[in-house]
């Protein structure tokens, strides 16, 4: 929900200048209003088309605390992948039933959590997980809900990075080598477990619906042969998230629709033929709600030209607080809160010691200047939660706006913060 007036980017309708002189530079705002938004959409394009459909938000693209409230009045379930965004959902109070547990490599710890407090899925992602999940059924004495996660091998035609489920890959039971019909027939006749059906996630930021449908074709296939040969009737299908967003004009973003339609043509003739009901649609969106609600307030700091080669923006923040476009090449695009117009090419960049510290290569801007607000948009996705502390850099604060108002809802970390579980040495080296 973004506007500019007088050159001024207004986020649900409050000034980012005001913003970012009310918390400080770099902060992350989200748009509660474009979240909304964005559920809406899913809702008109896919939940409300269907019976028997759900999304879980994946939480790995953004879980402060307080998001959890917006997902849950929301009606969503919430896709989990560690203890620690497990106890966020819960601390938060998002009702355990709706969270599902995914990951390549949970501890018995964490299993056990999930079964104490009767969390709704755990997606079992390896034929050893399913000892875990036993162990801790049976210390709790409960029966866990499981879906076993397949990799379908299938090529999503995204970054190597984000894809996940081509033949190699860490995530997910391959096809090939017996593997899937050893853990079926176990985790099948488990006493511990009530097996719901199979789980599968290709890639993030996809813009083609033709790889979802080779995994559903894929799993559509398994299903059938476990009908066969074990009477098995499916009762849920989840098939992950990775529904591609616009960062810029390069991305040919699509609606859910374009992807969900086909998808559940192709499911429900697949169950006709082979003679089963439906089963219950899961999909996991987690870049697709929140990456365009987040915006990143920076303040220009340095500028260095490099005469016939370069120009360079530098701002307080940086790859600790966006890592995407080291890591990945990920393309933004940003505005600089000036009333002056984009006449040069320079590259944005942050104040880390290293030179691939980049925000965003070579953009199109107004002359900068020192103390100017520089915004970043599509920051809602994988950058907070993926912030770091490099060159002891704190972290940065995320502020929600909605209809006129802001509010904080992850505070600065201060430097003592920064220092608290650093022990004093006390000689303790120079005795040893
Ligand atoms: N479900 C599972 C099992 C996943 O592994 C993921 C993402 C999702 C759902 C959500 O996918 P989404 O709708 O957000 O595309 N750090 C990378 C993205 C890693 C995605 C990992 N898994 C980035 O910054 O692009």
């Amino acid at each position: 929900m973004h506007e500019i007036r007088n050159h001024q980017v207004f986020i649900d309708g409050c000034g980012t200048d005001e913003i970012a002189e009310k918390y400080g530079t770099p902060v992350l705002v989200v748009s509660v209003d474009d979240i909304n938004d964005r559920i809406c959409q899913l809702k008109n394009q896919f939940l409300d088309r269907h019976a028997d459909v759900r999304a879980a938000y994946a939480g790995k693209a953004f879980l402060p605390s307080a998001i959890c409230t917006v997902i849950e009045k929301a009606g969503l379930c919430l896709d989990v992948v560690s203890q620690g965004e497990l106890i966020t959902a819960l601390k938060a109070g998002f009702p355990p039933e709706r969270i599902e547990f995914n990951g390549n490599n949970k501890s018995l710890e964490e299993i056990q959590l999930a079964v104490r407090e009767n969390i709704g899925r755990i997606i079992l992602d390896g034929m050893d997980e399913l000892e875990l999940i036993e162990a801790a059924c049976s210390l709790e004495n409960k029966i866990a809900n499981v879906l076993i996660r397949i990799s379908p091998g299938v090529d999503s035609h995204t970054h190597q990075f984000i894809t996940t489920g081509n033949v190699d890959s860490k995530f997910g039971i391959p096809l090939h080598g017996g593997m899937l019909d050893l853990t079926f027939g176990k985790v099948h006749s488990s006493k511990w477990v009530n097996l719901l059906g199979f789980h599968c996630h290709i890639g993030s930021q996809l813009h083609d619906n033709g790889p979802y449908l080779q995994a559903v074709s894929v799993i559509m296939d398994i299903v059938a042969d476990y009908y066969k040969k074990y009477e098995f009737v499916t009762q849920e299908l989840n098939i992950g998230g990775g529904f591609g967003i616009r960062y810029t004009d390069d991305d040919d973003a699509k609606p859910y629709s374009y992807f969900m339609d086909p998808v559940m043509d192709c499911l429900e003739s697949c169950c006709a033929k082979i003679g089963i009901p439906r089963p219950t649609i899961v999909v996991e969106p987690g870049r697709s709600i929140v990456a365009n609600a987040g915006t990143t307030i920076y303040t220009v700091g340095a500028i260095k030209e490099i005469s016939g080669v370069r120009k360079y923006v530098s701002v307080d923040g940086g790859m600790t607080d966006n890592i995407r476009t080291a890591l990945y090449g990920s393309k933004y695009e940003c505005h600089l809160n000036s009333s002056e117009k984009c006449h040069e090419t320079v590259t944005i960049c942050g104040k880390c010691c290293e030179s691939g510290d980049i925000v965003v290569w070579d953009t199109s801007l107004p002359t900068a200047k020192r103390g100017d607000h520089l915004l970043v948009f599509g920051t809602g996705a994988y950058c907070q939660p993926m912030s770091s502390n490099y060159n002891k850099i704190p972290m940065i604060p995320v502020v929600f706006t909605s209809r006129g108002k802001d509010r904080l809802v992850v505070r600065r970390q201060t430097y003592d913060e920064l220092l608290e579980r650093e022990l004093s040495d006390d000689g303790a080296i120079e005795m040893a």
